[in-house]
């Protein structure tokens, strides 16, 4: 199986479905480690409490962005994860960081990509009279929300929509697309070369509305 290391800054709804994938006998990846920017974020205790080693590097803890990336670093070079998924890790990624994991983070976005990338996504796709919004997995390049797409699914906007209900409405969804994104990777149907993904499994569906 390959070792998947889930990075997150808040609840982890979306750690905990891809730890429930990963439980299932036949999928392809296991979780080693759930890693948070935030001692106090509540996706820590919800993977302790199904048995993943957890670490909190707390970004005031160290003098500069440099000197906490080195220890993440420090730890992933311990772990040597085959995937990095960044599930609400709610801060971006130094070129060098992503250089060293060149190929090997995922990234899920509330958004149809390349559409509403960074904050208050959903605010914005509600200002701008979308009627459909959704999510997006994607390859983690230098920009923000940014590089080759795997997997994305779409939901309606409803009249009287809040940025809540929408973002409850697309957490659904981002539960079942990324646990399909992170299957095909570490199955190398999908993989990034020279900056675009490529898949190899042309019948797989990782489009869909839902
Ligand atoms: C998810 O909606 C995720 O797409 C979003 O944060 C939420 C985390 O929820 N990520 C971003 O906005 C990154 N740009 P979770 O902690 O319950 O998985």
């Amino acid at each position: 199986k390959k070792k998947v290391a889930v990075f997150i800054s808040g609840s982890g709804s979306n750690m905990l479905s891809l730890a429930k994938a990963a439980a299932e006998p036949e999928f392809p990846a296991e979780i080693v480690a759930v890693i948070s920017d935030k001692a106090e974020a509540g996706g820590l205790a919800r993977a302790a409490a199904i048995g993943i080693p957890t670490f909190a590097f707390v970004r005031k803890d160290f003098a500069s962005k440099e000197a906490h990336e080195a220890a993440i670093l420090a730890e992933l070079d311990r772990l040597q994860p085959d995937v990095i998924c960044l599930a609400g890790y709610m801060r971006l990624l130094s070129a060098a960081f992503i250089q060293r994991h060149e190929g090997r983070i995922l990234n899920i976005h509330p958004s149809l990509l390349p559409l509403f990338p960074g904050l208050h996504t959903h605010q914005r796709a509600i200002d701008a009279g979308m009627k459909i919004a959704g999510c997006t997995v994607h390859f983690v390049t230098e920009g923000m929300d940014d590089g080759p797409i795997i997997a994305q699914a779409a939901v309606p906007i409803l009249a009287g929509d809040t940025p809540e209900t929408l973002a409850s409405r697309v957490l659904t969804v981002e539960h079942r697309i990324y646990r399909l994104a992170l299957r095909l990777v570490a199955e190398g149907k999908v993989e990034m070369k020279s900056g675009c993904a490529v898949s190899h499994a042309v019948s797989e569906a990782t489009g869909a509305l839902i």
